[in-house]
């Protein structure tokens, strides 16, 4: 089959499409013919060799897919040849096969087709994870999505609104502000020409929000914290301004403040397994509803691949950027 690999750390020129052999499915896993894959920001970190695949993971590149069932190993339970399935892996989506543990295979939502499908897993799973599980979004809070025109800013933006919640997004500029306001968010802060900390506060009558889903870290730490609510709780999922910060315990214990972080690649099967059965249960029936939809900003080939990630690196994106494999 083919894959797209970085056998060097580079830029998108590293990437290489090349001839692998076929997996072959393991004990509970399934086969799936990649019809199409989507890129996230941990494959150009992948790339440029600062994110190397966990043990056991597949060397080609690629976090999510969706395609066709088309063999099971021994004991793979609840999936047939022929069935559309999509899922979060932990690599190897950039490849024209995938063996992948059926249970953390999803369903393909009535109406959504296999290249719509292959932008839905990794935010929408992220996001659930981190924002409604980790940061107990609730109905009548309020939220600050960071980097609201991203893959995850998108998803988030739609799952909050979903649950019921206002939204604040920061971005860079006025189209990706409005483009953000289109799928829901109330409130669009430039994070190059405003302080959303101030921003914040004006939008909750000074309150502050309730969440924060970051994707910035160690500089944004002092802000968010201080741009929370009382009881507001911090979810990290993204590292681009650093891992390190110094904060102000005094602040986070009398306004009783919380911080979580998490990362979803490196997990177990098992624990992927428990998320993927909470995201058919609770998040999949909005793609069909009519509440949810993945945004695409372009569709490109498998060969297109080094392009895409120029696209990613140079940030104008809305949205997810897909590749079609098959
Ligand atoms: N922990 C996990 O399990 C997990 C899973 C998936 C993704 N992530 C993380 O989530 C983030 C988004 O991923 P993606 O794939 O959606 O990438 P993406 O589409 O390339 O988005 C990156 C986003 O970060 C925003 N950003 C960068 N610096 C910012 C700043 N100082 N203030 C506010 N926003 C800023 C960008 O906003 P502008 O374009 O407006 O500058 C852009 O919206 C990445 O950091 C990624 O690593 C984490």
């Amino acid at each position: 089959m083919r894959a797209v690999i970085a056998p060097e750390p580079g830029g998108p020129e590293a990437l290489k499409l090349v001839e692998t052999p076929d997996p072959t499915p393991g004990p509970g896993e399934a086969l799936v013919r990649v019809e199409a894959t989507a890129l996230n920001r941990a494959d150009l970190m992948q790339r440029k060799g600062h994110y190397p695949p966990p043990p056991g993971a597949s060397e080609a590149l690629g976090l999510e897919l969706a395609g066709t069932v088309i063999a099971l190993g021994a004991g793979a339970r609840g999936w047939a040849v022929g069935d559309e399935a999509m899922a979060v892996v932990s690599g190897g989506g950039y490849a024209e096969l995938a063996a992948v543990p059926a249970s953390c295979l999803l369903p393909v939502p009535t109406g959504v087709s296999l290249i719509e499908a292959a932008a839905i897993p990794e935010v929408f799973t992220t996001v659930y994870d981190n924002m409604l599980l980790r940061g107990r979004l609730a109905g009548g809070e309020t939220v600050l999505v960071h980097g609201g025109s991203s893959g995850i800013g998108t998803a988030a933006i739609q799952l909050a609104r979903r649950a019921g919640a206002r939204v604040l997004v920061t971005a860079s500029s006025q189209a990706k502000l409005e483009a953000a306001a289109r799928l829901g968010a109330e409130v669009g802060i430039d994070y190059t020409t405003q302080d959303f900390v101030v921003a914040a506060r004006e939008a909750t009558d000074g309150r502050g929000v309730n969440v924060i889903l970051d994707v910035v870290g160690g500089r944004y730490l002092a802000r968010n914290l201080d741009a929370l609510a009382l009881e507001g709780r911090l979810v990290i999922i993204g590292l681009q301004g650093g891992a390190e910060a110094e904060v102000n315990l005094g602040q986070m214990l009398s306004r009783r403040l919380s911080v979580a972080a998490s990362s979803l690649r490196a997990r177990s099967v098992e624990e992927k397994a428990g998320l993927a059965e909470r995201m058919r249960r609770v998040v999949l029936p909005g793609f069909s509803d009519g509440t949810l939809r993945p945004v695409i900003d372009r569709v490109l080939s498998l060969d297109e691949v080094a392009e895409a990630h120029r696209l990613m690196d140079a940030g104008d994106h809305i949205g997810k950027i897909v590749l079609q494999v098959g």
